[in-house]
């Protein structure tokens, strides 16, 4: 687990894996009034099957020495199989840049040993009858790491900003942008060759994908960057592009995005429908199968004058399939709790309400999934009062 990066700056952006601030207000405590049954009917999408609907959410845990998953990591996730989730995604892996990583223990997604690694994490998943697909990753410009670890070459993004007007990498160049999309479709290849079931990549929160699509950090003049965010998305284009050519028609390639951001949890890429469309469309028929819709709280409406939230307008835009996260079954959302907030079981009433509408196909479960293994099961056999608190201490381990 990471801890927190010490800066002068307030606005640098913390980790996913160690954000704070005080917890939604929200009703806590299990009611499960509903009958939990669509939630575990099977999903199929091209080569793609899944047993159920719940999704392991990405989540960076840095137990890979030297970016080698090792038995522990493949057991990890071989027991959120046992445990009854549908599709694991794995943790943010990094692709083959000399600074696509902020710390050493984050698992490359290159190299020979770090493949053999995620090789025998596959292999788990699948004895185990899972389903899984790694999240590829390049973070972009961060503030340097907490462990004082740092990349070999200078941090790199598309105008060299960390946060808007601060300075913390370097501007790429159109060589680098090329040689990015390339080892993104590698690493594609590679999950391919490996046996994983699909690809997502990393386009969310504030990391390098990202940073394209937010004015602040791209101020390019050349054609990756832009006014509209339509312009902007041209990197983000090319990318799925080059791996929808690496892995073939039918293997399922799914997109993680957001509107927050590390840098500023307010912020709004699409300000409206239409923007959003406009965004999306394109990524769309680039090759993305799947838009996974990042927010920190899956009942945040989306835009004013409709209670849809991400996943239901990017399904309703795009017609493709979605992907809702964000404080399922927990009362506080995961920006909380990394100092001490301790967020509780809560009903899923509401999360049917929405799947039951249509509004997405698959939920994806973070910290419920970190706090304990059997969190699916236990939601499809109705054990409720078996759930877990969820608390920083599951970060330090493992488990
Ligand atoms: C410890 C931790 C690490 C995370 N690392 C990643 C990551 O590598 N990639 C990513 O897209 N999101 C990451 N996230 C965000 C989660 O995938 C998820 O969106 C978030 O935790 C909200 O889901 P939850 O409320 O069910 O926990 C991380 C979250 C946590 C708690």
């Amino acid at each position: 687990m990471n801890t927190p990066a010490t800066t002068e700056s307030p606005k640098i952006p913390a980790r996913e894996s160690d954000i704070l601030e005080k917890p939604a207000p929200y009703v806590s405590g299990v009611k499960q009034s509903m009958n939990v049954h669509p939630l575990f009917q099977p999903f199929r999408l091209k080569s793609l099957t899944l047993k159920n609907r719940i999704v392991m959410a990405p989540m960076t845990r840095s137990f890979s020495p030297d970016g080698v998953p090792t038995l522990q990591v493949a057991d990890y996730y071989a027991r959120r199989v046992q445990g009854e989730v549908g599709l694991i995604l794995s943790e943010g892996t990094v692709v083959n840049r000399p600074a696509s990583s902020y710390n050493a223990n984050i698992p490359h997604f290159y190299g020979e040993k770090s493949l053999l690694g995620w090789k025998a994490v596959i292999d788990k998943v699948h004895a185990a009858g899972g389903v899984m697909a790694p999240q590829l990753w390049h973070v972009g410009i961060v503030a340097p790491d907490a462990s004082s670890w740092l990349p070999p070459a200078p941090f790199e993004g598309p105008s060299g900003y960390v946060t808007p007007g601060k300075m913390g990498g370097v501007a790429m160049t159109e060589r680098d942008i090329a040689k990015t999309i390339e080892a993104f479709a590698q690493a594609a290849a590679s999950a391919t060759v490996l046996g994983f079931n699909a690809v997502e990549i990393h386009g969310a929160h504030g990391y390098l994908i990202d940073q394209f699509f937010w004015h602040p950090t791209n101020q390019r003049t050349d054609g990756y960057g832009g006014n509209t965010l339509v312009e902007r998305s041209r990197f983000a284009v090319e990318l799925i592009r080059a791996v929808r050519k690496a892995v073939g028609p039918d293997f399922p390639i799914c997109l993680r995005i957001s509107q927050w951001k590390l840098q500023d949890y307010a912020a709004k890429l699409a300000a409206t429908p239409q923007e959003m469309e406009a965004w999306l469309t394109p990524m769309a028929e680039a090759g993305v199968d799947i838009f996974h819709c990042s927010q920190r709280r899956f009942w945040d409406p989306e835009f004013d004058g409709s209670d849809l939230n991400f996943a239901g307008w990017a399904k309703k835009l795009t017609g493709k399939t979605t992907i809702t996260v964000g404080s399922v079954g927990l009362s506080g959302d995961f920006i909380a709790g990394f100092q001490g907030e301790t967020a509780t079981p809560r009903s899923l009433d509401e999360l049917f309400r929405r799947f039951d509408r249509g509004d997405f196909d698959l939920v994806a479960v973070g910290r419920p999934l970190l706090a304990d293994p059997a969190w699916a099961r236990k939601i499809h056999d109705g054990r409720t009062a078996e759930l877990h608190n969820f608390s920083k201490e599951a970060l330090a381990t493992l488990s």
